[in-house]
């Protein structure tokens, strides 16, 4: 989950800065293309007012010129140096041409920087005929950058016949550039700001599936698997999986139901024939008429049925607790009647394979409302194991411990041991250590025992626990609370 909504932050901040980046270069190269393109226009606008307003300088003083009488090449002379004054201090090339284009009258400060082949392709543009009045552009003399002109005609003015404004189009992008550059600057943390932002977002869209696991961790065994997920609101991709997962809990639990049902039947089934087996089988045995040669065959037999009706005793027991149709039946009861009554039985049992049997109860009465019934049979389930798991020469020691809010019940035996990986397995149903001899060989046992002691000590509400070292030894224990 962590590591899908920390994902989803980096992809978001990514995603981000690509397109932070991709929008910058776009806006870069938007401008570098076209911002030349625009200056050009805009200057060529330019130029033509003011050649327009070129034109009209001169042709007010050589009106002036006339009206004082002033005629021949000294108006020209007269007219350029009066027109200085306004064309000087202007920041662009202003040429004035003779109307033939072989003498230009006039250059501004500017212009006279002009390098001579541009000059004289100004020349030549006057010269054409006819010339080309109105905007252009003009590449000059090597090295010099294109120009942008417009040339205007001029008549009635004595020497002047073109004026040509000129000037280098000037983009400037450092603004821009300027820009990107905070931009870059402030990448750092924008990165890290819009990835707290997506960390949170993603955490906020990834809630609901946090919930759903929740959910369904706490759907751990047959008797949770009616719950299902809340299905998120709206019509979503979480609200279709939560909807789909509760369809597949149904089916599950519908198959779950039908099984415990058919293993409840089935053992129930199965117990009348049994008996009236082992009936008849014991009836043989005792009957004097039995040839002697069959009477193993019969023992064998019947062996082997009370192992099967142990084994569906066993079923019966676990198919109720699921269905939860196995209720106790508390009465107060001294556990301690109990602990020497299973240390009686284990000693009849030790005895026989040469194990011994040792008791620790404490000196008052340990009274607790219990099924003793139930309780029995966990503490016989325990204690068979103890003295079958024990080789000859050990011990079996069951023990009471009355602490402040629990009784403890253990039984502890010095015998072969539980490796450490199989000891989570022992409360399995159908589990063994040694599967390969299960049934018949030296430890006969259905491996269901251990499952119902645990259930017996959960519906007490309490727990079965197991301690074990290889070669040594195993401890159950099993904690019942007070009321
Ligand atoms: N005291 C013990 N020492 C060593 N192994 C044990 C002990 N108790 C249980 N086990 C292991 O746990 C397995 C499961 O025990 P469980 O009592 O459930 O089944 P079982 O004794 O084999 O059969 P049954 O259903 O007849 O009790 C055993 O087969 C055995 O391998
Ligand atoms: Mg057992």
């Amino acid at each position: 989950m962590q590591s899908i909504r920390f994902r989803l932050a980096i992809y978001y901040s990514l995603a981000l800065t690509a397109t932070m980046v991709a929008f910058g270069a776009a806006v870069y190269w938007e401008r570098t293309v076209t911002a030349p393109r625009e200056a050009e226009q805009k200057l060529k606008a330019t130029l033509k007012s003011e050649g327009e307003f070129a034109v009209n300088v001169l042709v007010q003083q050589a009106r002036a010129l006339r009206k004082l009488g002033t005629a021949g090449a000294d108006s020209t002379k007269q007219l350029v140096a009066d027109v200085k004054a306004y064309f000087d201090p202007l920041p662009d090339y202003v040429i004035l041409a003779d109307a033939t284009g072989s003498k230009l009258q006039y250059l501004s400060t500017q212009a006279s920087t002009l390098l001579p082949e541009t000059l004289d392709a100004v020349s030549a543009m006057v010269q054409r005929r006819p010339p080309p009045f109105g905007p252009g552009s003009l590449t000059g003399g090597a090295g010099e950058a294109p120009l942008i002109y417009s040339l205007a005609e001029v008549t009635d003015v004595p020497g002047v016949g073109a004026v040509f404004v000129a000037a280098r189009p000037y983009v400037d992008i450092s603004g821009l550039r300027s820009v990107l550059l905070s931009m870059l600057m402030m990448t750092p943390l924008i990165l890290v700001t819009s990835g707290a932002l997506g960390y949170w977002l993603a955490g906020r869209s990834l809630r609901p599936v946090e919930v759903m696991t929740e959910e369904l961790d706490d759907i751990q065994d047959g008797t949770s698997l009616n719950r299902r997920l809340a299905v998120p609101t709206g019509e979503d991709e979480l609200s279709r999986l939560a909807q789909k997962l509760n369809e597949m809990l149904g089916r599950v639990e519908h198959s779950f139901v039908a099984l415990r049902r058919f293993t409840a039947d089935a053992s129930h089934e199965l117990k009348t024939p049994l008996m009236v087996l082992r009936a008849g089988v014991e009836r043989s045995l005792t009957h004097p008429q039995t040839p002697g040669e069959i009477v193993p065959a019969l023992d064998e037999t019947l062996r082997q049925i009370n192992q099967m009706s142990e084994l569906v005793t066993n079923l019966l027991t676990l198919a109720r607790a699921d269905e939860g149709r196995a209720s106790l039946a508390l009465t107060e009861t001294d556990l301690r009647t109990l602990l020497t009554d299973a240390a009686e039985t284990a000693e009849i049992l030790g005895e026989a394979r040469g194990v011994t049997v040792a008791t620790e109860l404490p000196d008052h009465p340990v009274l607790l409302p219990i099924d003793s019934g139930r309780i029995r049979q966990l503490l016989m389930n325990l204690v068979t194991n103890a003295v079958k798991y024990t080789p000859r020469g050990g011990s079996v020691t069951l023990r009471l411990t009355d602490a402040l809010e629990t009784v403890s019940l253990s039984v502890q035996d010095t015998g072969i041991g539980i490796a450490p990986g199989d000891l989570s397995n022992v409360f399995e149903r159908f589990w063994r250590a040694d599967l390969a001899r299960s049934r018949t060989g030296e430890h006969p046992g259905t491996g269901l025992g251990l499952a119902i002691s645990q259930w017996i000590a959960e519906a007490h509400g309490g727990t079965l626990s197991a301690q074990s070292r290889p070669g040594r030894g195993s401890i159950f224990t099993a904690t019942l609370p007070k009321p």
